[in-house]
This record gives structure tokens, sequence and C-alpha cells, in this order.
């Protein structure tokens, strides 16, 4: 199962909270992310963020299953799950833009990713970026990841189809990249 609390050089990820809602929606009120991820309307609304921390409050952590708010000194920056999903666990994140830029994303994937393969039963992770996300697809080849082919998903900030880059991490690949 995922560790309550995952710590990297300058980052806490810990299960997100009430406290917040407020940062998740002043963050995510911001079409350069939304427009990026799948699941997110915009605007964004308080009450959305209030849906999502209610719904994520409630899920069960399973060895695939985790979600996490990524903090620094006590301030909330983002956020970065695993999921499964239809091609297996799935890991997703964004962070606040006035955050971007600074590593700080490959720190918490890199605390996810090695948490996720430090369990025996994962074998592989599944994830992926809307083409022409270099920064997201970036972080991804650091640890691994390659491309195993292309689809379009939904996205509901942009209401339409968008040509999407599927990736994937095997456990044999996270381990060649490590060493
Ligand atoms: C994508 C995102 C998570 C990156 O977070 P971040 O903390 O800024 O990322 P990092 O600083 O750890 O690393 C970004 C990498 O992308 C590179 N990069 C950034 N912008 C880039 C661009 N326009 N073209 C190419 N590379 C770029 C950086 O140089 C860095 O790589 P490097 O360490 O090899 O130099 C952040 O921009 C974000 O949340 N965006 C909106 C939501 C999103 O895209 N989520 C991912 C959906 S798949």
């Amino acid at each position: 199962m995922f560790s309550d609390l995952l710590k990297t050089q300058r980052l806490v990820l810990r299960l997100p909270a009430k406290c917040d809602v407020e940062s998740i929606a002043d963050l995510m009120n911001n079409w350069n992310v939304v427009s990026r991820i799948a699941l997110a309307p915009y605007p964004y609304e308080l009450s959305d963020a209030e849906e999502f921390v209610e719904r994520v409050s409630q899920r069960q952590r399973t060895a695939d299953d985790a979600v996490y708010a990524i903090t620094k000194d006590t301030s909330f920056l983002g956020v970065i799950s695993v999921a499964p999903q239809r091609r297996g666990p799935n890991i997703g994140y964004w962070l606040g833009e006035p955050y971007w830029g600074q590593g700080l994303m490959t720190e918490a994937v890199g605390a996810v990713v090695h948490e996720f393969f430090m369990q025996p039963v994962n074998q592989s992770l599944i994830s992926g970026f809307f083409r022409g996300n270099q920064a997201s697809w970036s972080i991804q080849r650091k640890f691994g990841f390659e491309v195993t082919g292309e689809s379009t998903i939904m996205c509901v900030a942009r209401n339409a189809e968008i040509a999407n880059v599927e990736t994937e991490l095997s456990r044999q690949r996270f381990e060649e990249v490590k060493s």
C-alpha cells in the first residue's frame, strides 16, 4: 500500500485535506493548467475543489491507488496521483503555475514512481501527455517512461478530444534507468 506521507529533498507529499480547497481552486482556475489535463473544468470553481477533496479523501489507499497534495514549507503546490485505469495503474500530476520550472514535479514524480515500484505487485506504470506538453514528457523520460501509442482523450476544460501520447514505465526499465 502507498504510504500516507512521502518526503523528497524539498517536498512533503501528504493526503489532500479541507485546508487545501482554496489553494486548489486558486491554482486550478488557470487555463495553462486545466488545458493540459483531462478532467478539470474551466472555469474551476471553489465547489470543484471541495468536491475533489471530498472524493479523494474517501478513496481507499491500495498498492495502485493514491492521491497526494504536493506541499513545500506547508504551502500547497499541486497534486500527484496514481489510479487504476483501463490500461493499468496511471500516474497523473499538476503543479500551480507559480511553481513551474524549479524541478519540483521531477522530485514529486520520482518519489511516487519509487514508492509504486517498492510494491512487488506493481509491474508497470501507465501515463501520457497531450501532444506538445514537452515539460511533462521531459519529466517522464527521465524515469524511463517510453511512448507506447497515441490516442485521443476528452479534455473537459477545452470541451474537445485532444491528441494524447500514451506512455508506460515497466519495472525492468525503472530498474535499468535507476542504476
Ligand atoms: C508539466 C508540469 C507538471 C511540469 O512541472 P515542473 O515542476 O515545472 O517540472 P520540472 O521543473 O520538474 O521539469 C520540467 C522539465 O520540462 C522541461 N521543460 C519545461 N518547459 C518545456 C518546454 N516548453 N519544452 C521542452 N521542455 C520543457 C524543463 O526543462 C524540465 O526538464 P529538465 O529538468 O530536463 O530541464 C507543470 O508544468 C504543470 O503542472 N503543467 C500543467 C499540468 C500538466 O501539464 N500536467 C501534466 C499532464 S500530462
